[in-house]
């Protein structure tokens, strides 16, 4: 599982425990591994990317893979419990931010939840080159939470709860385990290791720089 996954995960994990959604749709979700994290069984579980490698790496999991974009989705309206929007948006123009979560709203039944990650503005892994690190991201700054309460809002969509994530012991593990592979052996104790501190920033987040943000549709 690739690192941000797991991190993503953790919080991911806490905030669906109870709410059992079984058709999940995974916008953006590269090579499904959040997906392949629920254990419950899922009825319908498709990955959507427009990369074709994370794509077979999904089907290879036993996933549904879609190429497509999450601007346009290929499923009728209503179609899903839940859909995931997990640091995608930060990958996208403003424009196309929108509608991806324009149609992230259109496929979600009824009672269905959308589940967005995202890293704040300021967010800043210790001892890196964060300029470097988004161009190799391909990725940009984290939207502002006004920014994201617009793009909910133009979409139909209520924020019912939020968790925040990635504070200082996250970002400082992350920088020196995987960003500048200190110490240079052990991955798998490493990986161990991560898992732990993943585990505990979903509860304890001090100084945290990244939101999951639970969304409904509006009712009225
Ligand atoms: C940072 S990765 C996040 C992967 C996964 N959601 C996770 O949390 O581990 C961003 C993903 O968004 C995908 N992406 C970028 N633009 C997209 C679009 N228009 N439609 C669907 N996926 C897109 C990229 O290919 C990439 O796999």
């Amino acid at each position: 599982m690739r690192p941000g996954s797991v991190l993503r995960f953790a919080v991911l994990g806490r905030s669906v425990g109870t709410d059992r959604p079984r058709r999940i749709l995974d916008v953006g979700g590269y090579d499904g591994t959040l997906l392949a994290s629920f254990r419950a069984p899922l009825a319908r579980a498709i990955v959507v990317d427009i990369d074709a490698a994370g794509l077979s790496l999904a089907q290879r999991g036993g996933l549904l893979p879609t190429c497509a974009s999450g601007a346009a989705l290929p499923f009728p309206d209503g179609a899903f419990d839940a859909v995931l929007l997990m640091d995608v948006l930060n990958a996208l123009s403003p424009s196309l931010q929108d509608d991806v979560v324009r149609e992230a709203a259109r496929v979600l039944c009824r009672d269905g939840r959308l589940y967005l990650s995202n890293v704040d503005p300021t967010f800043r892994l210790p001892f890196c080159d964060m300029a470097q690190l988004w161009k190799l991201w391909r990725a940009r700054p984290g939207e502002s939470w006004v920014r994201l309460a617009q793009l909910l809002d133009a979409a139909g969509l209520d924020v019912v709860s939020q968790r925040s994530f990635y504070g200082y012991l996250a970002r400082l593990t992350y920088a020196c385990f995987f960003h500048h592979n200190l110490p240079s052996r052990g991955h798998r104790l490493k990986l161990a290791a991560w898992r732990r501190v993943a585990g505990f920033d979903a509860r304890w987040p001090m100084g945290a720089q990244a939101r999951l943000l639970v969304a409904q549709r509006r009712t009225d």
